[in-house]
């Protein structure tokens, strides 16, 4: 039996060893990432990335404990952090306690990630002190899309810096484990890792951030559409078509499935 990385584990690598993190939603990829990777993101991405939706408001508790549920079986030695999506955890507190009690006791994982800084301050001191771990994310937070309008990055303006960097100085100060930084301007990323005592995570936000998270499947390159600041490590696309291809071909030429695919009857004795 491995042990797995806890929330703590993650907190005492503030500038040390950079963290790595990706996202996953099934079994078989946090198999794979488990191998690699200190923090495995059940994110609220699911709902872009598996099921198509233009963004991450509709996704649904129950949704994210079904995915967090199969990550945690696939996985056996990263911290799985499980996100709170949009509506389970605004309205207050205890709200938010609820929700996340259920995620953990229904997945087992090792923490919570919600979206929101000084705002939601007064719920990640609640939640810390009541035994839940909570991952942090501030800069660009994909749930407000409809109060922002766009998904543009934050902080290009030095005259915007105050706010971000005051919502990661209030989630450190609440509790929270480590805080991820979306799509902000590198030096403000630079400048929040310098000034907070948990580490960051960033996404579209600095080398100088202690660890980095993307979303597996746009690194993997199977997602049509990227941002910025996604480095594709991989093509995987142009391959599975071409495994599709090939599939499609072989059963309408009937040459698949070939002798050593079928089963013969017993000998008889
Ligand atoms: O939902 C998600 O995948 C995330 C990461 C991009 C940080 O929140
Ligand atoms: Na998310």
């Amino acid at each position: 039996q491995i042990k797995r990385f806890t929330a703590p584990d993650i907190r005492a690598r503030k500038g040390g060893e950079p963290i790595v993190m990706l996202t996953s939603y099934h079994a078989h990829t946090a198999r794979l990432a488990d191998k690699y990777c200190d923090v495995i993101l059940v994110g609220d991405s699911l709902g872009m990335v598996m099921h198509g939706l233009e963004t991450t408001v509709p996704v649904t508790l129950d949704m994210m404990i079904l995915q967090g549920h199969a990550v945690m079986r696939g996985s056996q030695r990263a911290l799985v952090v499980v996100d709170m999506p949009f509506g389970t955890y605004e309205a207050s507190k205890e709200q938010a306690f609820m929700s996340a009690a259920r995620v953990m006791k229904e997945t087992g994982c090792g923490a919570i990630k919600m979206e929101g800084g000084a705002r939601m301050a007064e719920t990640i001191r609640f939640l810390v002190e009541r035994g839940v771990p909570v991952m942090a994310h501030v800069g660009l937070t994909p749930q407000s899309i409809n109060t922002i309008g766009s998904f543009r990055a934050q902080g290009r303006d030095e005259t915007d810096w105050a706010p971000i960097e005051q919502d990661a100085l209030a989630v450190t100060q609440a509790g929270a484990f480590s805080v991820v930084l979306e799509a902000i301007a590198e030096p403000l990323g630079r400048k929040i890792t310098e000034a907070v005592a948990i580490p960051t995570i960033g996404i579209g936000a600095s080398v100088a951030c202690d660890g980095q998270v993307l979303v597996m499947e746009d690194m993997l390159g199977l997602t049509p559409r990227v941002p910025k600041f996604v480095k594709r490590f991989g093509d995987l696309g142009p391959g599975i078509e071409k495994a599709m291809a090939d599939y499609a071909a072989e059963v309408r030429a009937r040459t698949f499935p070939a002798p050593e695919h079928t089963y013969p009857m017993k000998k008889k004795g």
